[in-house]
């Protein structure tokens, strides 16, 4: 099969230190992807998606951003770093979030500050940034939402609030962009394995019944590399005629009946 990624295309995946963002850097490295922004805080998580990258891909080239990406600075530090470096953008993976417990009765203000601040301004920030260099190249944004954004959960509204405001910016932008030949897409995870859930400050006990609850619907735990190829299909070629999708990843828990 052919490679869906031309060799020139340049990447930015945000939130690339762990997770589903260095499981997506290393897959689109896999592909032939050569080219690569690769961003969070954390310096040592990326320098090891960086030498893991280089393993799988050894012509793969990489600009690294090292910071907090609520900064507006941050933001067009990746932007303009990347087009010093390789002069274009296809393709805007917004990956980069947080996820934290608390009820709307108990958690404060800012609790809700610090989630709208790196779930959803930094994704528009970037974007506003990104649109005219993937306009040049006709290419395409994945945003990476939640079934949280579909569906409420209780003592975590102001994510699930986030995600579902992340959904219907996908769509809007879709329908804005279309004619120009950005394609905006979103993939909508259900539970996968990554450290997210031990950083939510869960009270005791309850991270365990949280994740126990997917298990018996779903039966396990999604993969970073199931996330990863999504990801991948709705940047490709061969998703030329996919725009504005919400795409669910989580084993069919959304369509349970006990959801
Ligand atoms: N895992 C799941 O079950 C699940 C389910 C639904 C949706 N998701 C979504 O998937 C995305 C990735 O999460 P993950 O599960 O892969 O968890 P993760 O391993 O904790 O990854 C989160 C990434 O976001 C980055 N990030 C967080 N705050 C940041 C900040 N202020 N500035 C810069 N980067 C920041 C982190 O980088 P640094 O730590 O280096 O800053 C990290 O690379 C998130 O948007 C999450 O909402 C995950």
């Amino acid at each position: 099969m052919d490679t869906p990624f031309d060799p020139e295309t340049v990447v930015i995946v945000t939130g690339s230190s762990s997770g589903i963002g260095a499981a997506t850097v290393i897959k689109f490295a896999e592909k032939g992807v050569n080219r690569f922004c690769i961003t969070g805080r954390n310096e040592q998580g990326l320098q090891k998606t960086k030498e893991e990258l280089v393993k799988v891909n050894p012509k793969a080239e990489c600009v690294v951003v090292i910071g907090d990406i609520a900064d507006p600075n941050t933001c067009e530090e990746i932007v303009s770093k990347t087009v010093d470096k390789f002069g274009r953008i296809d393709t805007l993976i917004n990956n980069a979030g947080i996820f934290l417990y608390g009820s709307v009765r108990d958690a404060p203000m800012d609790q809700f500050d610090s989630i709208f601040s790196v779930n959803l301004r930094p994704v528009v920030l970037l974007t506003k940034l990104c649109l005219p260099y993937l306009e040049k190249t006709k290419g395409s944004i994945v945003n990476n939402s939640s079934t949280a954004g579909l569906k409420s959960f209780t003592n975590v509204s102001y994510y699930c609030m986030s995600k579902a405001a992340l959904d219907m910016f996908t769509r809007s932008l879709a329908a804005e962009e279309m004619k120009r030949g950005i394609r905006v897409n979103s993939v909508n995870p259900g539970i996968i394995d990554t450290q997210i859930h031990y950083h939510a400050g869960f009270p005791e006990g309850k991270m365990e019944s949280w994740l126990a609850l997917h298990d018996e619907i779903v039966g396990r735990h999604g993969t970073c590399e199931e996330l990863a190829n999504t990801i991948l299909f709705l940047s490709s070629k061969q998703a030329s005629f996919v725009n504005g999708a919400i795409v669910t990843v989580d084993g069919g828990r959304f369509c349970s009946n006990l959801v």
